[in-house]
Order: C-alpha cells, then structure tokens, then sequence
C-alpha cells in the first residue's frame, strides 16, 4: 500500500499515522519529522529549514523533494510506505509522480483529512510532543495522565516552536494558498477520500482504515 496523508497542519496526520503504519506494517516517512530531526541534530539542511518552519512556511520544494526521492529508494519502501505532510505543492505532488513511475509505482490512495481552520487552531496551539519518543498529545483533547509526562516512555512534553498562535495562523494560510490545491489534483486522479477529522481519534483510525479496504 502507497499512501498519502494529507490535511492542513493539525489534522491529525502525524496522530492517525500511528495506527496506520501498525495495520500495513509500512514505513512512516514524515516530512516535517525528518526537517525536525535534522534540526535536532544540527546538520546545514536542518539549519536551512529551520529558517522557514519558524515562520510558518514551506521550505524550498527543491530541497525537500530531492529529501524524499532519495528516502523512497530505500528497501523498506519496496513494499510500500506512507507519506506525511508530502506533497504539499502542485510541484512536489508532480516530482513524485515522475519519480513512482521511475520505479514502476504508483500511489495507492490519498487520503485527506478534513477539519475547520478554528478546531485546528485549538488543536496545534495545545498540542504537545514527547521529547524522547515523539507521541503526541493535547493538553485538552488528549492529555497525558502525569502532566507534562508522557504515558509511553516518561519522556518530557514540550511545544513545538511553530505551533505559537502567530505561527500556526501563517501555517493555515500557507495550507490554503499551496497545498489545498491537492485536493483537486488528487480528486482528478481518482486518487481521493476524504475523512471527516473532527470526531475522536479511535473513530478517525476506524474509517481511515475502512476506506483504506478498498483500496490496493
Ligand atoms: P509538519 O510537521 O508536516 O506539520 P503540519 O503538516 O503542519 O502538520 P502537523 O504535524 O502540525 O499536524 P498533524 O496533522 O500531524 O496533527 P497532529 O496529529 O499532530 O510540517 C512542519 C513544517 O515543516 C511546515 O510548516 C514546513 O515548514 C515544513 N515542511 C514539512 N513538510 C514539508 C513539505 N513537504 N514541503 C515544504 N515544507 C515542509 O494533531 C494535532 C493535535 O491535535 C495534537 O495535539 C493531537 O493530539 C490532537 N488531535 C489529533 N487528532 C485529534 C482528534 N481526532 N480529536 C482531538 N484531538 C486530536
Ligand atoms: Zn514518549
């Protein structure tokens, strides 16, 4: 199975690809998570993207599709793989098509969760992720039972730099000018199912994993 998540920031693509991942047993390859991790561990392209994640917008489509292509030929992809906040412009959405058929692949499905800009403003300003291992959690929809612990490993909570009021509202408007142009592009290649994000997560998992029956 060859999956896209897509959805504006605070969906729930990085919370919904959990589940995804332990029933089709394929790679988790978020784009975001890679910028951050390379952050993290202060190499030029982290430093590179930090610039424009900090502003609440898109780093530079040349330096995340060739990040992408070159991740997609690893072995664990062969079986299939699922994308996380890729591709989110006309251009990076092209590039992977270009390369799947390169490699005699094509996607599988797209499925785009949808929830309302105000949910989603409440969402990423109380979101919270763990230090150590990278779970997420809401400081009112989904909280951790020790305050600021996390219930998997004890690790610490902390908020994302981009997910300040000011920064989120910049990403929703980015979100609309760029990436939710996709869901036609993907609408005309039948490619398409939308999800309704709003209810709880366990609900959110069951019909993403019921649209994803129909699909090979
Ligand atoms: P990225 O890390 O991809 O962020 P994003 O797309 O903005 O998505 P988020 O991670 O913010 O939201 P999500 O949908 O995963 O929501 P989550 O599950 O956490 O990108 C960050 C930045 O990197 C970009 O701004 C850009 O600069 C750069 N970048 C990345 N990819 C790029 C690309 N392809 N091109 C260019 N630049 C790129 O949920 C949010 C909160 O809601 C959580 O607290 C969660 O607990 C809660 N929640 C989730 N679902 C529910 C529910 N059903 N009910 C109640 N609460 C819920
Ligand atoms: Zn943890």
């Amino acid at each position: 199975m060859r999956i896209v998540l897509l959805g504006p920031p605070g969906a729930g693509k990085g919370t919904q690809a959990a589940n995804i991942i332990e029933t089709y047993k394929v790679p988790h390859i978020s784009t975001g998570d890679i910028f951050r991790k390379n952050l993290k561990d202060g190499t030029p392209l982290g430093k590179k993207a930090k610039e424009y994640m900090d502003q609440g917008l898109l780093v530079p489509d040349e330096l995340v599709v060739d990040l992408v292509k070159d991740r997609l030929t690893k072995d664990d992809c062969k079986s299939g793989f699922m994308l996380d906040g890729f591709p989110r412009t006309v251009f990076q959405a092209e590039a992977l098509e270009v390369e799947l058929s390169k490699m005699d692949m094509k996607l599988s499905v797209v499925v785009n969760i949808e929830v309302k800009a105000d949910l989603l403003l409440k969402r990423l300003t109380g979101r919270r992720i763990c230090k150590s291992c990278g779970a997420t959690y809401h400081v009112y929809f989904n909280p951790s039972k020790v305050d600021k612990v996390c219930d998997l490993c004890g690790g610490e909570l902390y908020q994302r730099d981009d997910d300040k009021e000011e920064t989120v509202k910049k990403r929703l408007e980015v979100y609309e000018e760029q990436t939710q142009p996709l869901i036609d592009y993907y609408k005309e290649k039948n490619l398409l199912v939308n999800i309704d994000g709003e209810g709880e997560i366990d609900k959110v998992s069951n019909d993403i994993i019921e649209s994803l029956k129909e699909r090979k």
